[in-house]
């Protein structure tokens, strides 16, 4: 299964993408391409660095989303990729791009959704003082962080946290889970029905995705 992975910016999801790629540890899925909307970011220094093929489409470059969406699944389609992975990809797609990759395209969340959806949603989080966090992978539906959940991983709030500790650990745990949801979806081991998601055993020895 070829997965091409959208980015904006740091790319550290990225990153723990290519680390397990490099480890053989992403069952069928390879990756194949690397899309950016801002050039010159540090996720795409990061592919680059791993030998994978990059591109930037600049939405800047265009007057309407339609003509960004369009170029964007055109060039993605071109390098064969079947799954769109949004990690940190910080632009919202149409629905024509989403009908390019009928159920497949998936977004990382810093939240345990539907709580704290849209931007920063750690302050957000540390904001409403909860107790329990985490992040989320979806499907991509025409909302914002909206669509069916597919996984979510918790981390418990310290006392002490501040937004960036949190925010912090967070983001190790989206490390583990989106690597582990690509894989399960490279496995044929995820099945929407009704908007649900069901997750299907791994084999043994397999990558088993774990919320806590
Ligand atoms: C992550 O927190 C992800 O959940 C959100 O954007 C951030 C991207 O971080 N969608 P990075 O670029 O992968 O480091």
């Amino acid at each position: 299964m070829n997965v091409g992975v959208l980015v904006s910016g740091r790319g550290t999801n990225l990153q723990a993408l290519i680390d397990r790629s490099n480890r053989g540890e992403l069952g069928p899925a390879r990756l194949a391409v690397v899309g950016c909307n801002v050039p010159d970011c540090p996720a795409l220094s990061r592919a680059r660095a791993a030998g994978l093929p990059t591109f930037v489409v600049d939405h800047r470059d265009f007057s309407a989303r339609a003509g960004f969406d369009r170029t964007l699944a055109t060039t993605l389609r071109a390098h064969q990729v079947d799954l769109v992975v949004l990690a940190g990809f910080m632009r919202v797609l149409s629905g024509e791009f989403l009908d390019a990759f009928p159920g497949r395209v998936i977004n990382i969340h810093p939240a345990l959704l539907p709580a704290f959806a849209g931007k920063r949603a750690q302050m957000q989080a540390h904001e409403a003082g909860v107790k329990i966090a985490g992040c989320t992978v979806h499907f991509v539906d025409g909302g914002v962080d909206t669509g069916p959940i597919i996984a979510q991983a918790a981390v418990l709030v310290q006392e002490d946290d501040d937004e960036e500790a949190l925010r912090a650990r967070i983001l190790s745990e989206e490390h583990r889970l989106l690597p582990s949801v690509v894989r399960a979806i490279a496995e044929h081991r995820v099945v929407l029905e009704d908007r649900k998601v069901r997750i299907l055993a791994a084999s043994p020895g397999g990558d088993a995705l774990r919320s806590l």
